[in-house]
């Protein structure tokens, strides 16, 4: 076995106190998000996204959140693709942000769907020509030869001149806050850990152990 083991951790980070939490998930991710700004993290909106198939194996992938709000959390991505086809099975996600920097993580459970056609075009065609061809091109997770891919990217370069219709299996997904939990790391593993989850009209929010 790889012996991992002598990789040791200590976090720094000032401690997440109760009193300063918001009262929303959603107000804390934001928080979150402003004190991301002010660092140099890379992929700050990256976040693992999990699902499970028909046999209820997790199957797990990064994907960039483009937005979030009271509503929920939106990505964008190829609804044929195997992600696609597991929530269709199973519309129950978890999403799962990690800033190393911050020594934090933001764990969400929620149901997915997707948002409107008309959302979904309206950001397919405000991204760089390049990638639309690439969304345009690739049937995401389907078996590929690589002459197969940039033959079809060719053509399309040229048969789309600078504006590429949004295919109709590509387009955003919106994650809901069923419940989510805040963790930043401290020193001798005492890390704070604060778990939201729906009461009623108000957020429940509870100190875990670490
Ligand atoms: C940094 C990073 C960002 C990514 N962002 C997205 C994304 O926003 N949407 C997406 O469909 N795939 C994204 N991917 C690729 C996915 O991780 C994954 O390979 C792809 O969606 C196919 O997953 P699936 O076969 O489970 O459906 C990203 C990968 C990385 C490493």
């Amino acid at each position: 076995m790889r012996d991992l083991k002598s990789i040791q951790l200590e976090y720094h980070q000032k401690p997440l106190e109760q009193d300063q939490l918001n009262p929303t998930p959603w107000g804390q991710l934001s928080q979150w998000f402003d004190d991301l700004e002010k660092e140099d993290v890379s992929y700050p909106n990256a976040a693992v996204l999990s699902t499970t198939n028909n046999e209820n194996f997790p199957s797990s992938r990064v994907i960039l959140v483009k937005e979030f709000d009271e509503s929920g959390l939106v990505f964008f991505t190829d609804y044929e693709s195997r992600k696609g086809q597991e929530i269709l099975l199973n519309p129950q996600v978890s999403l799962l942000f990690f800033w190393k920097e911050l020594d934090r993580q933001v764990r969400i459970q929620g149901k997915i769907e997707k948002i409107s056609r008309k959302k979904s075009e309206a950001y397919f065609n405000s991204r760089p020509f390049g990638s639309q061809v690439s969304a345009y091109s690739s049937y995401q997770s389907k078996q590929v030869s690589k002459e197969e891919l940039e033959s079809k990217v060719q053509e399309n370069s040229q048969a789309f001149k600078d504006q590429v219709p949004c295919p109709e299996r590509w387009g955003g997904y919106l994650i809901s806050f069923e419940n989510a939990e805040f963790w930043q790391g401290r020193p001798s593993r005492l890390h704070d850990r604060f778990f939201y989850e729906r009461e009623g009209e108000i957020w429940k929010i509870s100190r875990l152990s670490p």
